[in-house]
């Protein structure tokens, strides 16, 4: 089944955390201006790494939702995304942003969902049903529309998903000059734990650069 490549793109603190805790909007690092630049660098490498869609989880967007950091400087716009795609499976989340929205959900979710995308007029493709969301379908789904490299930004929650299901190609990770720490803190892949090293995913460098202020760029591709 063809898919689009998927380029991992995130910052984390050394320690692979994605944020500061629990339900808290990672934006916070950028705003009090101590994340090394890496959220504006990270931005702009979805356009170098040539990502024509930007991927993430509905988690994420109920956190920034309900967390709203105002940024004093804005951050960079990746200029060659066509689309942000969310995947929410469950249909939690009530849209007022729409512009370029592509919205990926399962087939048997609610009818009033699928009321409020038609009703907001929000692009929107289903896969599979359950759970979750069937990823390889959904993503055989986005390469039929076009889309040749995404970009998957977080949270870990979908990240991890991700990588459980051998679906990441490329890792690019921007580690920001910050220690967190935490146990139940979102980190760059939350998945069911290993239960041999034979599930490991193995990374080839590629390329590894200081960028901003402070932080390194590290690019793998997913051997
Ligand atoms: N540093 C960064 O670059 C960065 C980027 C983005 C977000 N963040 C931070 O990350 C936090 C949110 O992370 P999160 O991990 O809580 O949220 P998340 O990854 O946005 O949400 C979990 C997602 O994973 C999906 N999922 C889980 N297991 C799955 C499976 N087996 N198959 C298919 N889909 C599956 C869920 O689907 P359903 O929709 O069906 O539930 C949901 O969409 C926020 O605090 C945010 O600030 C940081």
């Amino acid at each position: 089944m063809n898919k689009p490549e998927i380029i991992l793109n995130v910052f984390s603190s050394i320690d692979g955390k994605i944020t500061t805790a629990p339900n808290r909007n990672v934006m916070e690092w950028t705003a009090a201006g101590i994340d090394g630049e890496a959220n504006d660098v990270t931005h702009r490498l979805y356009d170098e790494l040539d990502c024509d869609g930007l991927v993430s989880g509905s988690e994420s967007l109920i956190v920034w939702g309900n967390d709203w950091v105002e940024l004093e400087k804005s951050i960079y716009e990746p200029g060659k995304s066509k689309a942000y795609i969310v995947f929410d499976g469950k249909g939690r989340i009530d849209w007022s942003q729409t512009e370029g929205l592509l919205v990926v959900t399962r087939e048997d979710v609610s009818g009033d969902y699928i009321e409020q995308l038609e009703s907001k007029r929000i692009s929107y493709l289903q896969a599979g049903r359950g759970d979750y969301i069937d990823l390889p379908l959904a993503l055989h789904k986005l390469y039929d529309s076009g889309f040749r490299r995404l970009g998957l930004s977080g949270g870990g929650g979908i990240n991890g998903a991700f990588l459980r299901q051998g679906l990441i190609d490329e890792v690019s990770l921007v580690i920001a000059p910050l220690a967190i720490g935490g146990t139940a803190t979102p980190s760059i892949f939350d998945s069911p734990d290993l239960t041999d090293l034979g599930g490991a995913a193995r990374l080839e460098l590629k390329t590894m650069k200081a960028v901003g202020e402070g932080s390194v760029w590290l690019h793998y591709k997913v051997k």
